[in-house]
């Protein structure tokens, strides 16, 4: 079986650009390949969460996974922590990366924007941390949004560049992947860019958010008069609410208010009303999960377990052959 792994950051719940991005191929591989999925907490270490907000959100995170349809006995979900072998690949993997390529890395000068206040090594080196996430496994699909592109082309440079180091044939090459061909990029509600946490306030949907607020958020997305001409181009806001409605409406539904606006008979009213309807409907099974699930720490227990038994394993294996590769020999 081909070998698959992906990972989410614990930032609190899932919201849709994560499903739709990410999830939903995760649920899909899970039944034809070798899956590895984990919570990526020491990566969330970059923005300095409190730990009890660390910990509390490792647990909604892992919530949100199983009640989207993670099945721990045929994917191995575990966390990033458990494993800490992925750290020494880090640091090896960080021997042969270099400040120039970390430091155009476009995440990077995002979050340097971001965070003038704390660019940290880890920020720099995140790219190398989660090559070592994806090669560790020697993964050779990645199933991520649009956003993963630059450091998926990252991993595949620091995967070649050992490979070639010790002329060694070791690290398989990983691609970023999606069943849609494709890679996603969800936007938000606000009328920008993509959907996310950091985004701002109302601009992402969230599994555990109630109907009233789902309802809410999407009638305040801006929208305008229509247009006037059979046909007419779509304004970007009103396109990212055509690509929302592509993901969670059936697709007669779609097709009717595509033909209304090139009618020029649409009534962005009704389509958000539509559109409010179709991700409550969505989300709102998501939700009941979600709860049963965070109220029961057993099970929450036997599944860390269960997972880190199995990634560390094949993380192990891995980083006992890289040691041998580089010249770390017992004696
Ligand atoms: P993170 O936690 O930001 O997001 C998790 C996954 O959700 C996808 N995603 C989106 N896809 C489409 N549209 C959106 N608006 C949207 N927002 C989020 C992301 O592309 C991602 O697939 N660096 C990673 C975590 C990570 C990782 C890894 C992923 C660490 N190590 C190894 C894969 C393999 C991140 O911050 O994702």
């Amino acid at each position: 079986k081909e070998i698959v792994v992906s990972g989410i950051r614990p930032t609190g719940d899932l919201h849709l650009g994560n499903y739709f991005g990410a999830m939903k191929n995760f649920i899909a591989m899970q039944e034809t390949h070798e899956c590895y999925f984990f919570i990526a907490d020491y990566h969330s270490l970059t923005t300095h969460p409190t730990p009890s907000d660390l910990h509390g959100n490792v647990r909604r995170v892992l919530a949100n996974y199983l009640a989207a349809g993670i099945d721990p006995e045929k994917a191995t979900l575990y966390l990033q922590s458990d494993i800490p072998q992925t750290a020494e690949l880090y640091l090896f993997l960080n021997m042969n990366a270099y400040l120039g390529e970390l430091s155009r890395c476009t995440s990077f000068k995002e979050k340097a924007r971001q965070q003038p206040n704390n660019v940290n090594a880890g920020l720099l080196t995140y790219p190398t941390l989660m090559a070592a996430d994806i090669i560790i496994h020697k993964a050779k699909k990645v199933p991520v949004g649009k956003d993963q592109e630059q450091h998926l082309e990252m991993t595949r440079q620091f995967a070649n560049r050992f490979n070639r180091m010790y002329n060694v044939d070791f690290f398989p090459e990983p691609q970023a992947f999606n069943f849609g061909e494709q890679l996603v990029k969800i936007p938000g509600l606000d009328g920008s860019g993509k959907m996310g946490k950091s985004e701002g306030e109302g601009n992402a949907i969230f599994f555990t958010d109630e109907p009233k607020e789902i309802q809410k958020k999407v009638m305040r997305a801006l929208t305008d008069s229509g247009p006037t001409e059979p046909n007419q181009l779509k304004p970007v806001y009103i396109e990212n609410l055509f690509t929302l409605l592509k993901v969670v409406s059936a697709s007669d539904v779609v097709t009717k208010f595509e033909e209304d606006y090139n009618n020029c008979a649409i009534r962005y009213g009704d389509m958000k009303k539509q559109l409010a309807a179709d991700i409550i409907a969505f989300t709102e099974p998501m939700r009941d999960r979600i709860k049963s699930i965070l109220s029961d720490d057993a099970y929450i227990r036997k599944v860390v377990n269960m997972g880190r038994e199995k990634a560390a394993a094949s993380a192990s294996q891995t980083v006992q052959e890289v040691r041998d590769i580089i010249g770390i020999k017992k004696f």
